[in-house]
């Protein structure tokens, strides 16, 4: 077995890290975007739609994790550490699915929908239910927050690999120039 992860994966991994950055930026940017204006449509469209697009992107990685085993770590690693992984793995993938989720399913339950990039509307197949949007929107809040401290989590294990055990633990997931074909 590698000791790396498949080149597909490690795109998948970066690809969406940077677009989600972006993301929460866009988000986070939507607060300042004066409501009941025609801009606030225009920028609330044009998030859900980058949303969709990377909502794809994360499903596609679910897949292709789902259908590809990563490789196995070091032999010497504590039952704990693979048991920490593993859940903050599996929080990190629940996160990342469910904020794509919730931000859509909010839509389906408003008048609004979605205008893909502000030209194909997509009729809501929901009523137009406050209760219903508000329960998804502040999933989609609150999720957002809670990816934000997995991630962070994330880096934090990534950087004690780096700096306290020095196993290079960043090279499994870093893209290299040259690889065998499997
Ligand atoms: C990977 C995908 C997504 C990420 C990371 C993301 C992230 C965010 C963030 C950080 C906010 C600001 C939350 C806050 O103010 O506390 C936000 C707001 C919002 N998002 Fe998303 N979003 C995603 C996808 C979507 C999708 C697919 C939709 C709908 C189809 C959507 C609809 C909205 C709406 C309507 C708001 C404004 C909520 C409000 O101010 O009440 N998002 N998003
Ligand atoms: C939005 C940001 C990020 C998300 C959502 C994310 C998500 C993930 C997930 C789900 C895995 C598990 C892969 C699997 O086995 O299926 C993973 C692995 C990994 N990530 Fe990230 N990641 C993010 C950012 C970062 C950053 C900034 C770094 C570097 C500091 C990083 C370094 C790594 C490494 C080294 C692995 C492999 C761990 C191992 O060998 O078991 N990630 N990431």
């Amino acid at each position: 077995m590698p000791a790396h992860y498949h080149r597909i994966a490690i795109t998948l991994h970066w690809l969406i890290a940077v677009l989600l950055l972006g993301q929460y930026l866009f988000g986070w940017y939507l607060g300042d975007v004066p409501r009941n204006t025609p801009e606030r449509g225009f920028f609330i469209n044009l998030h859900k739609s980058t949303g969709l697009l990377i909502g794809l992107l994360i499903l596609l990685r679910i897949v292709w994790r789902l259908t590809h085993t990563p490789p196995p770590l070091p032999a010497a690693t504590p039952h704990w550490q693979r048991r920490a992984a593993n859940l903050s793995h599996g929080m990190l993938y629940a996160c990342m699915l469910l904020m794509p989720l919730s931000g859509y399913l909010a839509s389906n339950f408003s008048k609004h929908g979605v205008k893909l990039f502000n030209m194909v509307r997509l009729a809501p197949w929901g009523s137009d239910d406050k209760v219903i949007y508000a329960f998804f929107n502040q999933t989609h809040k609150l999720t957002a927050l809670v990816l934000v401290a997995f991630v962070l989590l994330h880096i934090l294990a990534v950087l004690k690999h780096q700096l306290i055990d020095r196993d290079n633990l960043i090279s499994r997931m870093w893209p290299r120039a040259t690889r065998p074909p499997f």
